[in-house]
């Protein structure tokens, strides 16, 4: 069910879940992607002259008021964004949420405080949880998902709720499923997929599906030395998964067998220890078969990053995930650009071109490439990963 499902809004009490966990130094916001990502939804609800009631969850605080996970910051460039105050509630159902709740006006804006600073928002007990988004839900007329990154779990304030009163998916849930369903269903092929981020064992599910699925399949990133190391190559200090080998062995014996192509870098660049403190950065080019014992792999080399480049621009559909390196620190974020800008071509080319939430969202941000260069950027990062794996997701069931 999507926004138009719920009738006429004006004058009712909209209960919005939002996503906006969004990356923080103290409490400067660093990417405010999953905040803007929002705005269409809370725009068309105001418009309508709705009281918009947002929820969301910053962190994992387990249960506890963690001061430093307050959305406040969030509050505060939400007002920005939309260009009026946005109040936030001390607590997500309390005496200061009902209060601020009864005091809007059509069109007004409230943020209720982060959900996870009460226990039973995760709780596994879900007579507990659903006693709470009782709590919750008393405070609305209607429910709106719009928390694309939460759909794929199931809790109190995207999940429980939405059996307590009429419920739709958001603009932003609904753009989100039309988008990676482009990948999914029928995509127009070649279908490339670039998989990169620190740990295999995070895309097991994505890469099992997508060996029946994609025409070629190219990994870099941190995840990319448990493949070099199945192959029988030496990665010296690099991240590893020793536990992942065989495993990652079998991927690459069934992606033959399927004729799925699979594209690993060919040069890698090094450096004597991880980047962080006093270490120097020295960075080195080095064959992929061939990195020192001493030294550790931190991002793609550049004939990687042309021959990757190749493989994403000859593709009809392309979804990436994951970081090709380190790209906080610029000696090591030539990889990630250089996918980032197949994508941009590939998209220029007629190409639909997907950029998986999370860390390869927020790269593309930082390294100033314009989102319009994409065909979609997704706010989810598990969730975009799951929806790729061909799982149910709870947060979507629950609304059909
Ligand atoms: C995300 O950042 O992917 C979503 O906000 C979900 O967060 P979680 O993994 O803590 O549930």
């Amino acid at each position: 069910k999507t926004l138009k499902d719920l009738g006429d809004l004006s004058g009712k009490r909209v209960l919005v879940r939002a996503d906006f966990n969004v990356p923080l130094k103290g409490t400067t916001i660093t990417d405010d992607g999953r905040i803007r990502a929002a705005l269409p939804t809370i725009n068309a609800l105001r418009g309508e002259g709705a009281k918009v009631i947002l929820m969301a969850h910053l962190g994992r605080p387990k249960g506890k008021v963690v001061p430093e996970l307050s959305l406040a910051p969030v509050a505060k460039r939400l007002g920005e964004l939309l260009g009026t105050d946005v109040t936030l509630a001390s607590d997500t159902y309390g005496e200061d949420a009902q209060a601020k709740v009864a005091a809007l006006q059509d069109g007004d804006v409230v943020l209720l405080e982060n959900v996870r600073f009460n226990p039973e928002e995760t709780s596994k007990d879900a007579a507990e949880r659903s006693a709470y988004a009782k709590k919750i839900a008393a405070l609305g007329d209607v429910f709106v998902s719009d928390g694309f990154g939460v759909v794929h779990r199931a809790q109190g304030s995207n999940y429980d709720v939405a059996t307590d009163l009429p419920s739709a998916a958001g603009l932003l849930v609904e753009k989100e499923v039309i988008a990676l369903s482009k990948a999914t269903d029928n995509p127009e092929r070649p279908l490339t997929v670039i998989l990169g981020g620190s740990k295999v064992s995070d895309k097991l599910g994505v890469i099992e599906n997508l060996l029946s699925k994609a025409n070629r399949l190219i990994i870099g990133g941190g995840m990319v030395y448990t493949f070099l190391k199945a192959k029988g190559y030496e990665v010296g200090e690099s991240l590893l998964e020793e536990d992942q080998i065989e495993k990652v062995k079998s991927y690459i014996e069934t992606a033959e067998k399927n004729g799925v192509e699979l594209v690993l870098p060919t040069d890698i660049v090094v450096n004597a220890g991880f980047p962080a403190g006093d270490t120097p950065i020295n960075p080195e080019v080095v064959p992929a078969d061939a990195i020192p014992a001493d030294k550790m792999g931190l991002d793609i080399g550049p004939d990687s990053a042309k021959l990757f480049h190749d493989k994403v621009v000859d593709s009809k559909t392309v979804v990436w995930n994951g970081p090709m390196g380190v790209f906080e620190v610029p000696q090591f974020a030539e990889g990630t650009r250089a996918i980032a800008q197949a994508l941009v071509d590939a998209t220029a080319a007629g190409a639909f071109t997907i950029v998986g939430g999370g860390d390869s969202a927020s790269a593309v941000r930082n390294l100033d490439f314009p989102e319009s260069g994409f065909s979609h950027i997704s706010t989810g990062g598990g969730a975009s990963l799951e929806f790729l794996e061909g799982k149910e997701l709870p947060g979507l069931k629950v609304l059909e």
